[in-house]
């Protein structure tokens, strides 16, 4: 038989995690603070695009698994278990902003049923479950660390069919009763203290965000030696112990997450007493990457931004989502504007955006435009066009910061084309 389960908020996160235990099988009641977004949800109305939710949250209403409701005490007052899903964002000083997350659990206290167990599933830095367990002020409750791993663009695999779980208690009653809501998908299960869950979340997304600089540093290189980053990655990636995975050059890592998450690192680092030099390294490659990239547009236009028209493919931070928080095209984009030039961007995903001229249609965008710049991977940017490209531009010239396009057919068309390490 399935658990009563409460989810304290729905973005990301806490969406697919409430519609994923609503499709395993548990009794799930979802809560958020707007009402609206509720009354939406409840329609299955979804507010983010993520693939493959829509069925399982319609499927999860017509079964009546899954219900949503405003107001975490209204979800979690006959719950067995209560997932804080807030966000946790960067504080002032690089570290996570707890706010959230203590007002969530405040909301919870009191109506949480006796035996009741609190899992921390926003990503929270060492110590968060003892926050928690001191906000709540329970002594028949337990409080267990159970960080996610999910993609946004593929979270409902990612969801249900994780590489692992990791669960942190020093309460092994409540770690088992969390594990048993996973044993439908077969994952590693690695159960440990608090901290280490904590600190392993940290890890894998810093651990993450290196690979993804590193690559992008060794594509700097190949550019500077005349070697291609692909042939590279190949080349070191058939080592087993290297592997090919998140090793694809691109723009710069961005998202909710990973800036978040790797600043909020070295602060944990820097409390604790270590300078954490390797992972600021991570982020000054990072940041510098995206400056290469403006640089590479300034080249394709002639050496000027000032009053250069661009045409720029992809906003969101990566394909198949449409969250564009700290999207690395978003802040290339900025740059461009700033220094002069006018874009004129495109996205499947997005219809407009406060600071920049969005189109309907990837073709209309590059009427008249000095160059075209690819910046988010999404798939159906492969199947365009080029001829058509190349008609409506202004110059034939391509940045293609995701190595998304065939590079000998562009060539081939008459583009100039740049793109990263190669
Ligand atoms: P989000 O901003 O999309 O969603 C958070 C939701 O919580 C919002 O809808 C907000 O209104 C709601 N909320 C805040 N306080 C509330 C309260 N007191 N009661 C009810 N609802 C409340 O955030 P997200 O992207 O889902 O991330 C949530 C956490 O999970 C963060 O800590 C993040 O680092 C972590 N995480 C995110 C991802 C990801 O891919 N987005 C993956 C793994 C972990
Ligand atoms: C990332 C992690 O992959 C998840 O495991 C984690 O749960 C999540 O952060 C989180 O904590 O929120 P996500 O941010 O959704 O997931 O997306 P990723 O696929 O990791 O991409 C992050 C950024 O890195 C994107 O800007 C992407 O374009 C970039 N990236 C990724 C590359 O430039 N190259 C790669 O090879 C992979």
């Amino acid at each position: 038989m399935g658990s009563r389960i409460a989810i304290i908020g729905t973005g990301y996160v806490g969406l697919t995690t409430g519609a994923c235990f609503a499709h395993l099988g548990h009794d799930v009641v979802c809560a958020d603070l707007d009402p609206g977004r509720i009354e939406r949800l409840s329609q299955g109305h979804l507010p983010i695009y993520e693939p493959g939710l829509q069925d399982i949250v319609e499927a999860g209403i017509a079964s009546g698994r899954l219900r949503f409701v405003v107001g975490a005490a209204e979800a979690a007052k006959d719950c067995e278990f209560a997932y804080l899903c807030v966000q946790t964002p960067q504080g002032d000083d690089g570290s996570a902003d707890l706010t959230y997350l203590q007002a969530a659990a405040a909301d919870i206290a009191k109506v949480l049923p006796a035996h009741a167990v609190v899992v921390n599933k926003s990503t929270v830095p060492v110590g968060s479950t003892k926050v928690v367990e001191r906000v709540l002020g329970r002594h028949d409750v337990s409080v267990v660390s159970n960080p996610e791993f999910l993609r946004e663009g593929s979270a409902v695999s990612d969801f249900l069919k994780p590489d692992r779980v990791v669960i942190g208690s020093d309460d092994p009653s409540a770690a088992t009763r969390v594990a048993s809501l996973y044993s439908d998908t077969s994952a590693h299960l690695l159960v440990t203290d608090p901290a280490s869950a904590e600190t392993i979340k940290y890890a894998a997304n810093a651990f993450l965000a290196t690979k993804i600089s590193f690559v992008n540093a060794v594509a700097a290189v190949c550019e500077a030696v005349g070697a291609d980053v692909n042939d590279v990655v190949l080349g070191i990636g058939y080592d087993k112990r290297i592997g090919h995975e998140f090793l694809r050059p691109g723009p710069g890592w961005g998202g909710s997450c990973f800036p978040k998450d790797t600043r909020a690192m070295v602060k944990i680092a820097e409390n604790a007493g270590y300078d954490f030099n390797l992972l600021k390294g991570v982020v000054v490659v990072n940041d510098e990457q995206r400056e290469r990239m403006v640089t590479k547009v300034r080249n394709a236009v002639g050496g000027n931004l000032a009053g250069a028209v661009v045409a720029a493919w992809g906003l969101t931070f990566k394909a198949n989502t449409d969250d564009l928080r700290e999207s690395p095209a978003i802040a290339i984009i900025d740059v461009l504007q700033s220094l002069g030039a006018i874009v004129k961007a495109y996205d499947p995903q997005v219809s407009q955006h406060p600071s920049i001229n969005v189109g309907s249609d990837p073709y209309e965008v590059c009427d008249g435009a000095d160059t075209l710049l690819v910046l988010t991977e999404w798939d159906e940017f492969r199947w365009l066009d080029l001829d058509e490209v190349k008609r409506r531009l202004r110059q034939p010239n391509i940045v293609d910061t995701r190595n998304l396009l065939d590079r000998s057919a562009a060539l081939r068309s008459g583009f100039s084309y740049q793109g990263v390490g190669r």
